[in-house]
């Protein structure tokens, strides 16, 4: 047995923001933003929140596998901006839905999460302990963003996509996750810190910090090579695989992947000239923009990939 998709969903935040309209509150301009990253709009949260959008994306993947929250008998969240410390994402959907039958949990991978939350079902299937699971990326990055830093804050935007996997004949042929925590410090943000009555500090809470260039030179080495890898192990060339779905960080990395791997771009599809980077719920929003559009026939073979905090990378190949 392996993990197939069967229903994918997503939900975005109702406000949309231009590179213009950040312009007009910090020193930045739409030419910097598009010619740097190929972002356009992003949106932003102001009444949602990383449960709200989790719920909605994870109800409209329900419908679209037909299958009811009682049959999920495992539920995974990856998010780095849950609402709670505790109880976890994942259980704060589980409630939601009613899903009474389902183990849930919560996962951190930064922008790889979708993937290793997609690894992790996918194991879990082959062992036998799972039949169908519903995973999610979820994210609301605008509120550990500092809004003074405009070298990040314009980078990220707030979502939530998910996916229903069963367990089936045909689906994922081959999927993993690595992590590199020696360069963890490129992309950061510290949690509370150490307060109590033997110890105390201020409370003032962090906020993201990058380097963006050496996530950028980690990111056009290691996906490619994933990639590569990945494919290699199951026999399968760049040329027959429909669509790559990449995390969407900056089109520039997409560009020197699709030119490493010897791919039109027009197999790799984006969402950031609209979403900008949602960390994990970037893979899984935009896999439910092209499914919703039909642009996957089943029977297609497509790539997923995600890079990001820790650092992280994961990759899946699948049969639609
Ligand atoms: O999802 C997690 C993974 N994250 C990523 O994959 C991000 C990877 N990194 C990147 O995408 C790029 O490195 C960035 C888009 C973050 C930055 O692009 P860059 O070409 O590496 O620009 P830079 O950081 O070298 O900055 C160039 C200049 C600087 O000015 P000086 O020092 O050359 O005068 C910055 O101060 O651009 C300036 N700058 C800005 N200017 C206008 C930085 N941010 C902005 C801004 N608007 N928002």
């Amino acid at each position: 047995m392996t993990g197939r998709i069967c229903g994918t969903g997503s939900a975005l935040p109702h406000f949309r923001v231009t590179n213009d309209d950040l312009s007009k509150i910090m020193d930045t301009s739409d030419e910097w933003i598009k010619s740097r990253t190929g972002i356009e709009t992003r949106y932003l949260a102001t009444e949602e929140t990383t449960t709200s959008l989790a719920v909605e994306a994870a109800r409209q993947a329900l419908e679209n596998a037909g299958v009811e929250a009682a049959e999920l008998d495992t539920i995974i969240a990856a998010t780095v901006t849950p609402d709670k410390l505790f109880p976890t994402l994942s259980c704060e959907i589980q409630n939601a839905l009613g899903a009474v039958n389902a183990t849930a949990f919560d996962i951190s991978a930064g922008c790889s999460g979708f993937l290793f939350a997609l690894n992790t079902v996918q194991a879990y299937i082959e062992s036998g302990c799972c039949k169908k699971a519903l995973i999610l990326g979820a994210e609301v990055l605008s509120k550990i963003m500092d809004w003074e830093d405009r070298s990040t804050c314009v980078l990220f935007g707030d979502g939530a996509g998910a996916a229903v996997i069963c367990a089936d004949e045909t689906g994922i042929l081959k999927c993993v996750q690595r992590s590199d925590g020696t360069k963890g410090m490129a992309l950061h943000c510290y949690n509370r810190p150490v307060n109590n009555p033997y110890k105390k500090n201020p409370v003032d809470l962090d906020y993201t910090h990058m380097n963006g260039q050496e996530v950028y030179k980690f990111a056009v080495r290691t996906v490619p090579k994933t990639i590569s890898e990945i494919l290699g192990s199951v026999g399968v060339t760049p040329d027959e695989i429909s669509l790559f779905i990449l995390h969407q960080a900056n089109i520039r990395i997409i560009e020197s992947v699709a030119k490493r791997l010897n791919q039109p771009m027009e197999k790799f599809p984006l969402n950031l000239t609209e979403c900008g980077n949602i960390s994990a719920a970037s893979v899984p929003t935009l896999l439910d923009k092209v499914n919703r559009r039909g642009l996957i026939k089943k029977g297609d073979k497509i790539v997923l990939a995600g890079f990001g905090a820790g650092l992280t990378w994961g990759a899946a190949v699948l049969t639609w």
